[in-house]
């Protein structure tokens, strides 16, 4: 008896640990599938197989324990089981929200990347890029500014008066960017084309660190930036042109401490842009080329020859008005 539920349980703990890292990578793949609305049989086989491989170790405790295991734990596995199925289908039901409810998760263990090497020399480049583009701007504006870290990089550097404005669509973002920055700072919580659209004040200065490749329509954005902009602004951009966690991790090994790595929330932000990686691979998130960025912006600015930053997976360069009256 005492060997049967050694046997059981040691049969339950190898499945569990065998089925745990394809059923993430399934789940992180059913995730970014549903936002996209690709319901295709591609979707339904990786649910099944999905659902096939959690439900996988609970199985054969049904199975091989049914002359072991009391009547109570076995309704209570039964229980489990469709208790999960449910909560598939009501994640995938829901699909449309995912994204805000990324950005606003996010919020929360965002700044776990200030233990990251990488990500302290990307903001570092951003604000180096910025100050040498506009040494004394008057007005700066940061479009999808997160936790605000640019922000505070800028108002370290900068020594006179500006007027900076950070735009966000997740409250959890900005409540940490209002608690870092100084208290005239103006936050708005609000989506970025709908922000460009409304919006009549020029600013000397634009920039977006990592926010390009989430914005769905970019119909308007580069004629809407350049309303934004005076007419000898810049615009300083950074955004991942392809994927590739190992190569930042060895700029960070370079760079920075290894135990830094180690840290919970740094932890939780790699499985978040792992998610945002896959979102990328379905069109939701546009991770663009120079050669792309250039096609869509070649009437209206000059773009500057990017340079490569963030383990060599972004791209980050600055725009100018092409003529003096966009
Ligand atoms: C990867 S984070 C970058 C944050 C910050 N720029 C930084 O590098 O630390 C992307 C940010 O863009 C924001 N964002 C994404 N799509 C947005 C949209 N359509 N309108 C406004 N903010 C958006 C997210 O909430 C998130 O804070």
């Amino acid at each position: 008896m005492m060997s049967d539920n050694i046997y059981l349980l040691a049969g339950f703990a190898i499945i569990w640990v065998l089925t745990f890292v394809p059923s993430w990578w399934l789940l992180l793949k059913l995730l970014a599938l549903s936002i996209t609305a690709r319901r295709t049989k591609r979707f339904f086989l990786y649910l099944f197989v999905y659902r096939l491989l959690i439900a996988a170790p609970y199985v054969f405790l049904l199975v091989f324990g049914q002359n072991v295991l009391p009547d109570i734990i076995q309704i209570l596995i039964v229980g489990f089981v469709v208790m999960g199925l449910m909560f598939s289908v009501i994640r995938f039901f829901f699909s449309e929200k995912v994204v805000s409810w990324l950005w606003y998760v996010y919020g929360f263990v965002y700044d776990g990347l200030l233990h990251y090497a990488p990500y302290r020399r990307l903001t570092n480049q951003v604000v180096e890029l910025s100050i040498k583009q506009q040494p004394k701007p008057r007005r700066i504006l940061e479009l999808g500014c997160g936790t605000g870290n640019v922000i505070v990089g800028l108002q370290d550097e900068y020594k006179h008066k500006i007027k900076v404005v950070g735009v966000d669509s997740s409250k959890s973002m900005l409540n940490i960017a209002r608690r870092k920055c100084s208290e005239d700072v103006e936050f708005v919580e609000s989506d970025i084309t709908k922000f460009l659209s409304e919006n009549e004040t020029k600013y000397d200065l634009i920039i977006m660190q990592n926010s390009l490749y989430a914005l769905d329509d970019r119909s308007d954005l580069w004629s809407k930036l350049g309303h934004t902009l005076t007419t000898n602004g810049s615009i300083v951009i950074t955004n991942s042109d392809r994927k590739g966690s190992s190569s930042i991790t060895k700029e960070h090994l370079r760079y920075g401490k290894w135990y830094e790595l180690l840290h919970p929330k740094l932890l939780i932000v790699g499985l978040i842009d792992a998610f945002i990686s896959q979102l990328s691979s379905t069109g939701k998130f546009h991770f663009l080329s120079e050669a792309d960025i250039r096609s869509e912006i070649d009437d209206l600015y000059t773009m500057s020859e990017p340079i490569r930053t963030y383990g060599g997976v972004n791209i980050l360069f600055y725009l100018r008005h092409k003529g003096k009256s966009v």
